[in-house]
């Protein structure tokens, strides 16, 4: 039987990934789950991130995955090796392939990186960037209010701008050339981050970045199979599904309301 590649968030910015991720195989079956009942996870503490993070992915687990993908910077940046501790299946999160793309792309060795609080303040980037490029000089600068700015549609809004440009002001001044946009909500404010930031400047997407790095794991071999979609939510699938149709632009079917069930909780 086809098992399925797993791929959580914290809510439906994940979507994002899950996106690039269908888009680049388009014969594998995703499932994708949403904990939108405990979303954000951005200025939570690492240790209930991982907590979270923990439970999510056994709830993925117990529908027999093949890989796990975790879609939320905030959750890659702070629960990886808790996670690779879990079982013996590849788990991939966003903040390697995002590096990997930074790295390749700077050419003076200036690069900046945005996020949640969580992911910046963990240095997750810095440290994955540094590897590959030591010499690499990193400027990171949490936007908090980026998320909800998205969930509300607003991200080509004249306050989506104003906020932009209060956030970015310094990252500005530090002549970078490429710009990690380290949360799965900021994809969708590229245009108003290019804008801000001027053209001279490449945007990662670190959903692109993890859909290309996939490439290792999995063959793009056709089977003539189109892949299957499943979506699980922990709460409000109603708002799930409006905000997912803005995401996608298209309508999303086979969507269900999980609970936190207990066995969620057990090692
Ligand atoms: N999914 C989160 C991330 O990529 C953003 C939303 C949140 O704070 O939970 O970091």
């Amino acid at each position: 039987m086809k098992k399925a590649i797993g791929i959580f968030d914290s809510g439906v910015g994940g979507l994002t990934v899950y996106k690039a991720i269908r888009n680049t195989f388009p014969n594998e079956d995703l499932i994708y789950f949403g904990d939108t009942a405990r979303v954000p996870y951005g200025p939570k503490s690492p240790n209930t991130i991982i907590d979270y993070s923990l439970q999510n992915a056994r709830f993925l687990l117990q529908q027999g995955i093949k890989i796990l993908i975790v879609a939320c910077n905030t959750s890659s940046a702070v629960a990886i090796p808790a996670l690779q501790n879990l079982s013996a299946i590849p788990v991939i999160g966003v903040i390697e392939p995002g590096a990997e793309q930074a790295a390749k792309t700077t050419k003076n060795k200036r690069i900046g990186v945005i996020g949640t609080e969580g992911t910046v303040h963990s240095g997750a980037y810095t440290v994955a960037i540094n590897k590959l490029l030591p010499e690499a000089v990193i400027f990171s600068q949490p936007c908090p209010l980026f998320v909800p700015l998205v969930e509300e549609g607003w991200q080509e809004h004249y306050v989506a701008n104003i906020i932009a440009e209060e956030y970015l002001a310094d990252m500005k001044k530090q002549n970078i050339d490429t710009l990690v946009l380290g949360c799965t909500h900021y994809p969708l404010l590229s245009k108003t981050i290019q804008k801000v930031m001027g053209e001279e400047v490449t945007l990662v997407d670190s959903a692109k970045a993890i859909a290309a790095y996939l490439s290792c794991y999995l063959d793009r071999e056709n089977d003539g199979q189109k892949g299957k979609d499943t979506f699980y939510v922990s709460d409000n699938e109603s708002k799930f599904s409006e905000i997912a149709q803005r995401i996608l632009q298209d309508n999303i079917s086979n969507l269900t309301r999980v609970h936190l069930y207990e066995s969620w909780f057990k090692d």
